[in-house]
């Protein structure tokens, strides 16, 4: 069995920054409410002219300015998004084109806020299966476009970017065991709608916006996470206290503070892009991740627990040796 590592991170937000203050023009609410009751202080709204494939080349062009890699052998491109610039043809397969990937495989994942995670996932399956050896992972979205403005308890929340990692086969074993998993049962939670009239029988609404039950995707987040963390740990032969970092998916710094509760994680050991980006759903943990290797927080060899849930309600997540 080949082993994989991530060689290369990138990222790319749009240009448009938007404050909280914005929301008090619109919604009823206030600064002091949404960095109280979420930690976010900043997200950034696409323009007319940035869709999620821009953004998907952007995190990658990041990437090879930053490392010495080179993408032009990348035999699989994997995008997670629920905002694709359209359903057909995929993220990946404007990726490819765009930045002339000539001997790319391509292909868009659905799992929302755990996307990026199952992202990672399939490509440590690809490389190990022996029939891929250099697969770009990228989380991208451009939530703004399915946010629905008037809903003061969810517009707030969301926002727009991309982050983009290089999996390459590897001598060391960067990408560990996972978990995955779901609760479909939890659709009518947090789904998007303009498409189906209903979901199980439960008539919803036809324009296209992202709908929400806010406390019970709080609650299952908590519950599920604390739950997952420890098992995760366990299937890499780990306790929690020899992982470096936590990163799990940014919806809410609450969320993320509950889990440790939960489970006893120090919080000063979690990464985030909830502050400066909002949720990002598919980009939120490549952006995390990134600030932490930017920051020099995350040094070779430290250990770092990926986590993504959400939509579907799904979740999965794997333990990466950076
Ligand atoms: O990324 C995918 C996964 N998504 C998530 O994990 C999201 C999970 N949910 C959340 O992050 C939180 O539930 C929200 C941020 C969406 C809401 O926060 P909350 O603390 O759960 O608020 P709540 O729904 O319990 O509402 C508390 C109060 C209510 O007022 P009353 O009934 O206590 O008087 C709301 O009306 O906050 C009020 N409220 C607001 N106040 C000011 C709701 N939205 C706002 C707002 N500004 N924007």
């Amino acid at each position: 069995m080949t082993n994989a590592r991530i060689t290369a991170i990138g990222m790319s937000v749009p240009e448009n920054a938007v404050d909280n203050k914005y929301f008090e023009n619109i919604i009823d609410t206030t600064d002091e409410w949404i960095v109280s009751r979420t930690g976010i202080r900043t997200r950034y709204h696409a323009g007319p002219d940035v869709f999620t494939s821009d953004l998907c080349v952007n995190a990658c062009r990041d990437l090879t300015s930053r490392y010495q890699v080179a993408l032009d052998d990348v035999d699989m491109i994997i995008v997670s998004t629920v905002t694709p610039d359209q359903p057909m043809p995929s993220m990946a397969c404007r990726v490819q084109y765009k930045l002339d990937l000539k001997f790319a495989g391509a292909i868009d994942v659905y799992a929302a806020c755990a996307g990026f995670s199952y992202g990672i996932v399939m490509a440590k399956g690809l490389i190990a299966a022996g029939t891929h050896r250099k697969v770009l992972v990228i989380g991208a979205e451009t939530l703004s476009r399915i946010t629905d403005f008037t809903d003061r308890t969810s517009c707030m929340l969301f926002g727009d970017g991309a982050g983009a990692v290089l999996i390459e086969a590897s001598e060391e074993n960067g990408i560990g065991a996972c978990v995955t998993g779901a609760n479909g049962e939890g659709g009518i939670d947090l789904y998007l709608s303009g498409f189906a009239d209903q979901i199980d029988g439960q008539p919803i609404t036809t324009s296209r916006k992202i709908v929400q039950n806010g406390r019970k995707v709080f609650k299952w987040a908590v519950t599920k996470m604390s739950e997952q963390m420890p098992v995760l740990a366990e299937k890499n032969g780990l306790s929690l206290d020899q992982i470096d970092w936590f990163v799990p998916h940014s919806a809410n710094l609450r969320i993320i503070e509950a889990i440790c509760n939960e489970t006893g994680f120090p919080f000063e050991k979690t990464l985030e892009s909830i502050v400066n980006f909002g949720n990002t759903s598919s980009a939120s943990i490549p952006l995390a991740l990134y600030s932490g290797v930017q920051s020099g927080k995350v040094k070779r060899g430290d250990r770092i627990m990926l986590l993504g849930f959400g939509g579907g309600l799904a979740y999965a997540g794997t333990v990466i040796t950076w």
